[in-house]
C-alpha cells in the first residue's frame, strides 16, 4: 500500500523509508534497493526542493528580523536575525523545509503529534547544559506551519567547511579538535542523549573575541533518548521507519536499521577521526549504497595505508572504534578519550 510519503525526507538529501525490520537500506538520488521482501520508498532528491524560504526583513517569532543566508542544512535553512528590541545582538534561526519535521508516524496515522519532532530537538539541546551545545532562546510554528528555532549565532566555521579547504589535517590538529568533539559527546551520552549524525557539518568550530576556539556539537534533529534497554521502545525509534544517520558516516546497526547505541556514535567518530587525518574515508566507495554496504561486509581500510605517521596504536584503536558489531567498540566516549590520553601522553 503506497501513503502520501512525498512531504516527508530524512537527512540523507531525500526520503529513506523502510517499512519492515530487517529492511536492507536503500537511497542515494532515488537508488532504491530492498532485500528480505522489503517494501521500500525513496521519493524526493534534495536537489530539486525549493531554497531560500526565508528572506531579509521578514519576521520570525513575532520578534526577529531575518538578515543574511548563513547556510542549508539536510533538513532546513540557517539565517542569522536580530532581535527588534535589542539591536545589538544577532542570533541565528533554522527553518525546516516545508513538510519536515513531520514524524513519519504521524504521516502514517499512528500518531497524533506534529509539534513532537523539533520539540524534541530543543529539548535535548536544552537538557545537555554543556558550552558545546548551541543555547536554543526560542522555538516554535511559523504561520504557514514550518518550524523555525532561534538560537545563538557562532562565529567560526564547520569542520566540513575547515575540511574541505585543508584536506587531511595533521596530528596535532586533529587531536586538539577531538579532544573538543570528546568533550561535548561525552556530556551528551551522559545527559542520556544518543545524536546519531556525527559528520564534519555538525561540528562547528566556535571562535570566541579572544581568538580561542571550542567545539560546538549541532544539529539533535536525529538524536533520541538512550534506551533503557536494547529493544526498548525507544530503542526502536526512527529506526524501523526511517533510517537516521548520513551514509558516510552511518553505523552498520543504522544501515541494518537496529537499534542505536552510544557505540553508534562512536563509530562515527571514528570515521570522522580516519576522515580528518586522511581526507578519505574508511571504505573505498563511491555510491551511498556501495558505501552502506560496505560497512557490513567489508573491513575498514587500514588508516597507515593513506597517512604516514600514524602510531600503530591509534590505527588499532580506530579500527576497533570501526568494529561491525556494537559491543565490539569502546563502551563509551571516556574509553576513548582515556585511550587516546595514554597513546599520546
Ligand atoms: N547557531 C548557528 N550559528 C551559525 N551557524 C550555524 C548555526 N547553526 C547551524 N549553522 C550552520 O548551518 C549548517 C546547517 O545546520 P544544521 O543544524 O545541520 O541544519 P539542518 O538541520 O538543516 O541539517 C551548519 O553546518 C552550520 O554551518
Ligand atoms: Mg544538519
Amino acid at each position: 500500500m503506497r501513503h502520501p510519503f512525498h512531504q516527508v525526507q530524512s537527512g540523507f538529501g531525500g526520503l529513506l523509508l523502510c517499512f519492515r525490520k530487517n529492511v536492507h537500506f536503500l537511497l542515494g538520488k532515488l537508488e532504491i534497493e530492498g532485500k528480505d521482501g522489503a517494501e521500500c520508498f525513496s521519493t524526493m532528491n534534495k536537489d530539486k526542493v525549493p531554497v531560500d524560504f526565508l528572506y531579509p526583513g521578514m519576521m520570525v517569532g513575532g520578534n526577529y528580523r531575518v538578515e543574511t543566508f548563513i547556510r542549508r542544512g539536510g533538513s532546513g535553512e540557517v539565517w542569522t536575525v536580530r532581535h527588534v528590541k535589542f539591536e545589538d545582538r544577532r542570533f541565528a534561526v533554522k527553518v525546516l523545509r516545508p513538510g519536515f519535521g513531520l514524524d513519519l508516524r504521524v504521516v502514517l496515522g499512528l500518531l497524533d503529534d506534529r509539534t513532537k519532532c523539533f520539540y524534541e530537538e530543543v529539548q535535548f539541546c536544552r537538557a545537555i547544559r554543556h558550552r558545546g551545545i548551541v543555547e536554543i532562546v526560542e522555538w516554535g510554528r511559523l504561520s504557514d506551519d514550518r518550524s523555525y528555532m532561534v538560537m545563538e549565532c557562532l562565529e567560526g566555521e564547520s569542520l566540513g567547511d575547515l575540511m574541505k579547504r585543508e584536506g587531511a589535517m595533521p596530528l596535532h590538529r586533529v587531536l586538539g579538535l577531538v579532544d573538543g568533539i570528546l568533550d561535548v559527546l561525552s556530556a551528551v551520552h551522559k545527559a542520556g542523549v544518543l545524536h546519531r549524525n556525527l559528520k564534519p557539518p555538525h561540528i562547528f568550530i566556535a571562535r570566541q573575541s579572544d581568538g580561542t576556539e571550542y567545539i560546538k556539537l549541532l544539529d539533535f534533529g536525529q538524536a533520541i533518548p538512550v534506551p533503557a534497554a536494547p529493544n526498548s521502545q525507544d530503542s526502536q525509534r526512527g529506526n524501523v521507519l526511517m533510517m537516521s544517520g548520513t551514509p558516510p558516516y552511518i553505523a552498520p546497526e543504522q544501515v541494518k536499521s537496529f537499534p542505536s547505541t552510544p557505540m553508534t556514535d562512536i563509530y562515527a567518530l571514528g570515521v570522522l577521526i580516519f576522515k580528518m587525518l586522511t581526507g578519505k574515508l574508511p571504505f573505498d566507495s563511491k555510491s551511498t549504497i556501495g558505501m552502506m554496504r560496505a560497512r557490513l561486509y567489508v573491513e575498514p581500510i587500514d588508516i597507515r595505508c593513506y597517512a604516514k605517521g600514524i602510531p600503530d596504536a591509534l590505527a588499532g584503536l580506530l579500527n576497533t572504534m570501526l568494529k561491525r558489531l556494537p559491543e565490539e567498540r569502546p563502551p563509551s566516549v571516556d574509553e576513548v578519550k582515556q585511550r587516546l590520553r595514554w597513546i599520546f601522553q
